[in-house]
């Protein structure tokens, strides 16, 4: 569905972030990309996502090159995102919120199926559709911010660290909303730091270390590996 081949990137002339990234991630599969904090995993995100302006290397979506397009067209060729800050307005109630993650010119029926879809996988965000976004908690503003990617009728959902900051009855309900979602089929690309988490959702993984991918493999066998062992599983 969407594959990286050795791709930089940098924001500085001088300093390069992303180095010879090369990834699959399969239609219908979650992938996840596990990193610490500083590893990259945000600048990856924002590469594939066209927001990055000096990079290099071959980004496809269902094998037509993306990389020289801009990100609401990215978009719009199926691909949504999850960013890590959840970038909402918090003077727009959940209903106006979402309302802007579909596409006008979608049509209404269309538009009720994502709405069916949304409100299915969170009850609450239903309950809650004319309170402002501002006043929601931490666990319902990453449901929210799931929801409006989802709006746009993705094949395929970008999530960078959606597990940040929760408490951890919201982050295991974060992870089963991602199963949940990759069995509606839509494909997705998760970004964490939560490696216990992510493995068990994931089929295939990455390792991303000082902008590069530093292992990789199906999660069974990056489970027991050393990498990941000595950096992510201790204790
Ligand atoms: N806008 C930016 N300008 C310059 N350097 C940046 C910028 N954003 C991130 N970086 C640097 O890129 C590296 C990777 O950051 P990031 O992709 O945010 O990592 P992660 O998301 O894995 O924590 C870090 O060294 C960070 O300081
Ligand atoms: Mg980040």
């Amino acid at each position: 569905m969407l594959e990286l081949q050795d791709v930089s990137a940098r924001y500085d002339p001088k300093v390069t972030v992303l180095r010879h990234v090369s990834l699959k991630a399969a239609e219908g599969q979650t992938t996840c990309v596990l990193g610490s904090n500083g590893a990259g995993k945000t600048t990856l995100l924002k590469t594939i996502m066209g927001l990055i302006p000096s990079r290099v290397g071959a980004i496809r979506l269902a094998g037509e090159p993306i990389h020289h397009l801009k990100a609401h067209q990215i978009v719009r060729r199926g691909l949504a995102v999850v960013p890590e800050q959840r970038q909402l307005f918090p003077k727009l109630t959940v209903a106006e919120t979402l309302e802007l993650g579909a596409y006008k010119d979608a049509g209404a029926v269309i538009v009720r199926k994502r709405y069916d879809l949304v409100f299915g996988l969170f009850p609450v965000l239903a309950e809650r559709r004319r309170q402002l976004s501002g006043t929601l908690s931490g666990g319902e503003l990453g449901m929210l911010s799931i929801a409006r990617a989802l709006m746009a009728g993705p094949r395929m959902i970008l999530l960078d660290e959606p597990s940040l900051g929760l408490a951890p009855k919201a982050v295991s309900r974060v992870f089963r909303t991602i199963q949940d979602i990759n069995r509606q089929g839509i494909s997705i690309l998760l970004i964490e730091q939560n490696a216990k988490k992510s493995l068990a959702i994931a089929s295939y993984g990455y390792v991303m270390q000082k902008g590069a991918i530093a292992a990789e493999g199906d999660v069974t066998a990056l489970r027991e590996s050393e990498i990941v062992r000595r950096a992510y599983l201790r204790g």
